[in-house]
């Protein structure tokens, strides 16, 4: 197999983050041969099971199956634990939507544990406040690829009896007290689409250590059809849907798999130099981590902007410079409590049939996440495929970061 580079280009500028995605002669073996076979979904095909086999190793986890994407990873884990309407499933606010759709399309009601101010994770006194008697999951995100106050989740599951599902989208590598994420909890969910550190465009994965949870999961990605079962069985007992992987991208992420440590290893690397930097620039100030994280998988470096101690100066202005500076910067997600959609899907006739009229204004008064909403309009981001810039870039980040005064 060919040396592995961090740029995909040879040639290409060596201070530059690398296109992405990264990939060589070693994905173009992987995909040609699953061509030529024929052999083209999980059905008949090695590859998606080899991934597998990999991928458990890697975690640490008894099982791992391979799935459509991350929201399958979701819709799979919450499909496993049976999670329905007059469910309520305790999530962050600080998280992509699909955590939160994952939720919504089993017609239970997605629940706000708001987030740490300075995490910006989700916070365990707000998942203990919001527990009821309805509570049926609690979902953890790694946001970002860092890990929470995991261990304190996961207590207060074991004392409620209520399962923690992590949602690891964002976090191959990351481990909590020296363990992989994802099997700490119930169940872990994993995305490999375009834009995260593994990627076959499309992908993710859940895994678990529980044999019997492992084989609903397979039923429930496969249209309620078991791991064993003859093509021409078709007997079912329970409800399911298609969130099958492709052999090509199980072939894609075997391939994949050869580079994250290197690149893992870089992402900290540069991170650490941020540390360092943002430690001499009073007013940008990077997320911590739970006490736990014993390693970031750094999808994005995130760091909270505040514009007092900038002379009042707005964050816009702040991502202005940056991007002028040669180095983009964004400032990330929205405040999911007040986006439209819950209103809009707690107004559809399957919620007013299982909820009747006002869930939203009932849903409000415990979901408002004050935290969340001022983190929102604090937090920057760099991306991953930026910590994979070389020194000259790193050099570049420092630069900008410091020319910005009040
Ligand atoms: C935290 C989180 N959960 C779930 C997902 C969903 O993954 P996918 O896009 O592969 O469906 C993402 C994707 O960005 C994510 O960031």
């Amino acid at each position: 197999m060919p040396a592995l580079t961090l740029a995909a280009e040879p040639g290409a500028a060596l201070d530059a983050p690398p296109a992405w995605p990264v990939f060589d002669g070693s994905e173009e073996a992987g995909l040609s041969a699953v061509l030529r076979s024929g052999k083209w979904g999980r059905g008949n095909g090695s590859a998606v099971a080899a991934f597998e086999a990999q991928y458990a190793a890697l975690t640490g986890a008894t099982h791992c199956l391979a799935v459509a994407n991350g929201t399958s990873a979701l819709l799979v884990a919450l499909g496993v634990l049976g999670i329905g309407p007059g469910d309520e499933v305790i999530v962050p606010p600080y998280t992509f939507i699909a955590t939160v759709n994952a939720v919504l399309r089993f017609h239970a009601v997605p629940v706000f544990a708001d987030v740490d101010p300075a995490s910006l994770q989700m916070d365990p006194k707000r998942v203990a406040e919001q527990i009821t008697s309805r509570t049926r999951a609690i979902v953890m995100v790694h946001m970002a690829g860092g890990v929470g106050e995991l261990g304190q989740v996961l207590e207060i599951g074991k004392k409620h009896g209520i399962p923690v599902i992590e949602d690891a989208a964002q976090a191959h590598l990351a481990e909590w007290e020296g363990r992989h994420v994802g099997g700490h909890g119930a169940l872990g969910c994993f995305s490999f689409q375009a834009s995260k550190n593994l990627n076959s465009g499309e992908g993710g994965a859940v895994v678990t250590n529980d044999a019997a949870m492992a084989e609903r999961a397979f039923a429930f990605h496969n249209n309620s059809r078991g791991r064993t079962q003859p093509g021409v069985d078709f007997h079912y007992e329970a409800s399911g849907a298609n969130l099958r992987l492709t052999e090509f991208q199980g072939a894609l992420l075997t391939a994949q798999m050869a580079r994250i440590g290197k690149q893992g290893a870089r992402r900290l690397e540069t991170a650490k130099r941020l540390d360092d930097l943002l430690a001499e620039v009073p007013g940008l100030t990077p997320c911590p981590v739970g006490r736990g994280c014993t390693r970031n998988a750094y999808h994005l470096y995130m760091f909270r902007y505040e514009a007092a101690k900038f002379g009042g100066r707005s964050r816009t202005e702040f991502l202005k410079h940056m991007g002028k500076s040669g180095v983009s910067a964004s400032g990330g997600y929205t405040p999911l409590q007040d986006e439209p959609f819950l209103k809009n899907t707690f107004e559809t006739r399957g919620y007013q049939f299982a909820y009747g009229k006002g869930l939203f204004e009932r849903w409000r008064k415990k979901n408002d996440c004050p935290v969340n909403r001022a983190a929102c309009g604090e937090a920057v981001w760099f991306t991953q495929t930026q910590l994979l810039g070389g020194p000259q870039y790193v050099d570049r980040m420092a630069r900008a970061l410091r020319a910005w005064k009040s």
